[in-house]
């Protein structure tokens, strides 16, 4: 073997590990600044010493300080050295610090971060070959996902996504039955409920704690009447006549998501309708070797295929399992027209009819 070391691309390789080594403490930090609102006290452009924001939000100044320049650091504030002053860019504060835009990042920071404290166990994984539950990670997981695909919901679901299915807007303004399934925190069923007050929803998730914060979440917006929620896996689903079956972004988390498409497909009415949305992802592994790819496949490993191999079936999807891989499992489960319906550069939309 060749043991020659080109000392050139060694150095390239450790700068940019270093870079590595930054971004992964930044997300730390960027889940503390949004936590203790620094972002968000930062929002209005003020040029601002450490004192200044740490006065703002109730902090110390000294582990402000320390923070500020890792922000600056990073690129993501500005530092003037005049008058000791950081900034915060009007388009940084967009995606840092204003909860309703369409690009937020803060939930996937919290979620990204929660998942790594689980890191020990899935090691563990690794080598038993078991999984690990939705539910046994930090609630900061289930509520940075939450964030995190609300944002999109909010923005794409119904603008968007259900326009891009075949008669679904009609039926859900004329009065439709809808099933969520693996609904988590239920953000997908609560902004259905307030787009179509005619159409009734179920939603259906295994982790009992996030139907309890699904219920809350119902009961905040005033839906109660038209949305209600149960523990319970979507390998059980019972009852029959929904018009439109969802999986929000859980299919893949699913153990046995063939048994899952054959239940939902159990459940459509005549003329219904399953909606798939799930990350996006080309098929070859080699066109997702992509910075959002490796963010999905950083998920996938700590959160989505441990999820996945800790139950029944153990299919293990994955993230990142691609359109053909998603519409075989569909077929599997009784669909007959399976098509990409529409697609945005975080998720696939799929439409599967019986
Ligand atoms: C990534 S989260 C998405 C939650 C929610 N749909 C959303 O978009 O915010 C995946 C969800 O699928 C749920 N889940 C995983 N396997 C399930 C199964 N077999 N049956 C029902 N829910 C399941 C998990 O508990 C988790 O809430």
């Amino acid at each position: 073997m060749d043991t020659t070391i080109d000392l050139t691309r060694v150095e390239m390789f450790a700068g940019r590990l270093a870079t590595e080594l930054g971004a992964a403490l930044n997300a730390a930090l960027i889940d503390i600044g949004d936590r203790l609102g620094l972002y968000r006290a930062m929002a209005d452009g003020a040029a601002l010493t450490a004192g200044e924001l740490a006065g703002r939000t109730g902090t110390h100044e000294r582990y402000v300080r320390e923070w500020l320049n890792a922000q600056a650091a990073g690129g993501i504030v500005a530092y003037e050295p005049a008058g000791d002053t950081y900034t915060l860019p009007p388009e940084h504060a967009f995606v840092l610090a204003d909860e309703d835009s369409p690009v937020n990042m803060c939930g996937h920071f919290q979620s990204a971060v929660a998942a790594m404290d689980a890191r020990g166990r899935i090691a563990d994984c690794f080598r038993t070959g078991e999984g690990m539950g939705w539910g046994e990670h930090s609630a900061h997981v289930c509520v940075g996902t939450e964030r995190a695909f609300a944002t999109a919901y909010r923005h794409q679901l119904v603008a968007q996504w259900l326009p891009a299915l075949d008669g679904v807007v009609e039926r859900l303004e004329a009065g439709a039955r809808v099933y969520d399934v693996g609904c988590g925190h239920g953000a997908s069923t609560v902004l259905l409920a307030e787009a179509f007050p005619a159409s009734t929803f179920v939603g259906v998730d295994a982790h009992a704690g996030s139907i309890d914060v699904a219920r809350e979440r119902a009961a905040a917006a005033g839906v109660t009447d038209r949305v209600t929620f149960a523990v319970g896996t979507a390998q059980e689903l019972d009852g029959e006549g929904y018009d439109l079956v969802c999986f929000f972004d859980a299919l893949h988390d699913m153990g046995d998501p063939v048994g899952a498409a054959a239940r939902a497909h159990a459940a459509l009415a005549p003329g219904g309708t399953c909606l798939v949305v799930e990350p996006y992802a080309e098929d070859r592994i080699e066109d997702n070797l992509t910075p959002l790819g490796r963010t999905y496949y950083g998920f996938s490993t700590l959160l989505c295929t441990p999820g996945s191999l800790s139950q029944p079936g153990r299919a293990g999807l994955g993230t990142q399992a691609g359109e053909a891989k998603l519409s075989e499992v569909l077929r599997a489960g009784g669909f007959t027209a399976v098509r990409r319906a529409a697609a945005t550069p975080f998720n696939l939309i799929l439409e599967a009819r019986p």
